[in-house]
């Protein structure tokens, strides 16, 4: 016997996708899939319980992830996961959320790397562990170093590997080149490259990620900058050339 007074599923959805309008380029999807999350269900489910109505917490709950989500805080920390490269990944505001076009990268680099011989890489500025993992999931003989400066991002980035039962990565905290002493043959990195006082970061999509992870201060090439000509030197040294 429903209630009269608690709101179905249907509802639920149809006013959370209504505050979700101004924030979220899908807000019906939004809410569905933090509903699903809470419900531990697809969102198929919905469909066939639409009328249901779900007990006054978890309705309560729902309403929090939804103020939240208006908020501004991405998808990804409400669900705790995002899926890269094929890999669920958990995020937290301590770790950039994986973006879809660093995909690139990991496509590059893995045409570098040869599929049966031992090979090693490292992955500076780690965060989720996205690219390091993406690597050592495609290459099990890859031995893969990931590295951060921020050691509550690399916490992330172990608990995933335990996730994910990835075995071929080693984790140092540092900065950039810092924690590397050997000679690599490839170096991959997505660092941060917007500048300090660039209005963007205060956006709704970008102020609840760490800022360690998109600004390294005023001038946002300065991490190629100092990689480039490091890189470049350890690169001509080996060949011989200078
Ligand atoms: C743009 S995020 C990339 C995260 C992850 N590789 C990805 O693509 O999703 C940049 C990462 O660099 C790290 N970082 C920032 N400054 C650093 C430094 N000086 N040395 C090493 N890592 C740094 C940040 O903590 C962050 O995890």
């Amino acid at each position: 016997m429903n209630s009269p007074t608690l709101p179905s599923i249907a509802q639920l959805i149809r006013s959370a996708q209504q505050a979700l309008e101004s924030i979220s380029t899908s807000p019906r999807l939004d809410a569905e899939l933090l509903l699903a999350h809470l419900l531990d269900c697809d969102r198929s489910y919905f469909y066939a319980h639409a009328d249901d109505q779900p007990e006054p917490r978890l309705q309560a709950h729902f309403q929090q992830l939804v103020s939240r989500r208006s908020q501004g805080v991405p998808m990804a920390y409400l669900l705790k996961t995002r899926e890269f490269f094929g890999l669920n990944f958990e995020v937290s505001p301590a770790v950039l959320v994986p973006r879809p076009e660093t995909e690139l990268l990991v496509e590059t680099a893995l045409e570098q790397i040869p599929k049966e011989q031992k090979f090693q890489v490292a992955d500076l500025g780690t965060g989720s562990g996205a690219i390091a993992f993406a690597i050592a999931s495609q290459r099990p003989q890859c031995e893969v170093i990931a590295t951060d400066r921020s050691q509550a991002a690399l916490n992330v980035a172990q608990r995933n590997a335990q996730r994910l039962h990835i075995n071929n990565v080693a984790f140092r905290c540092g900065s950039w080149l810092e924690p590397i002493s050997e000679q690599l043959p490839l170096i991959v990195s997505n660092p941060p490259y917007v500048a300090e006082n660039d209005e963007r970061l205060n956006s709704d999509s970008l102020r609840h990620e760490p800022l360690m992870a998109l600004t390294p201060g005023s001038d946002g090439m300065a991490p190629l900058c100092l990689l480039f000509p490091a890189l470049l030197s350890i690169y001509l040294t080996k060949d011989g050339l200078c």
